[in-house]
């Protein structure tokens, strides 16, 4: 097993790959398309060329498996923080600690940029994603509330 760093050419396909598990589960009902996936494609490359992100893949045998993704950002009440955009395992090699060390990962790099902070957002609906980064120490500071309204109509330009 090794982690090293994305390599636009080698990797892109893979960790396109990796969207579609990543993202319809963490947002039901939203459908990972071509579309999705050009737009995902254009960010990778963008981050790629980016002193500000980070990417790395993990390589078991000669297959990469996982992914993860690290940002730096300001946010409105720091400056200079960490945020975890995304971090996927392959299910086959899961809950062996393997998502534990991609964080580990674009920690040391956040912590070597000089951030003091490690941030991400979280579904509630993916429990494992939620006991990984409890376990990995963070913890809940804000939390995005809903409330399904009932309303059959729609969006009015749906229904001319
Ligand atoms: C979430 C995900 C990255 C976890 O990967 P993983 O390699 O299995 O995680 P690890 O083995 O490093 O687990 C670390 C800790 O997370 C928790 N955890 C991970 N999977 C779990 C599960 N299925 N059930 C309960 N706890 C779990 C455990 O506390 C575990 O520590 P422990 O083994 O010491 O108890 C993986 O399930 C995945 O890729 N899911 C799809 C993509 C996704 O949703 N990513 C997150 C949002 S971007």
């Amino acid at each position: 097993m090794r982690i090293r760093k994305f390599d636009l050419r080698k990797d892109l396909n893979a960790v396109l790959q990796f969207q579609y598990e990543t993202y319809e589960r963490n947002f039901p009902g939203l459908r990972v398309d071509r579309a999705f996936l050009a737009d995902y494609g254009r960010q990778l490359r963008a981050a790629a060329r980016s002193r500000a992100e980070q990417l790395w893949v993990l390589e078991v045998g000669a297959k990469v498996q996982g992914f993860v993704w690290g940002t730096l950002i300001t946010s409105m009440v720091d400056e200079f923080v960490g945020y975890i955009k995304n971090v996927y395992v392959a299910p086959e090699i899961r809950s062996q600690g393997y998502a534990r060390r991609l964080l580990e990962t674009t920690e040391e790099w956040f912590r070597s940029e000089g951030a003091a902070k490690a941030s991400l957002d979280a579904s509630l609906c993916n429990p494992e994603a939620m006991a990984l980064y409890q376990k990995a120490g963070y913890r809940a500071a804000r939390v995005r509330m809903e409330k399904l309204l009932d309303n059959p109509e729609g969006r009015p330009e749906d229904n001319e």
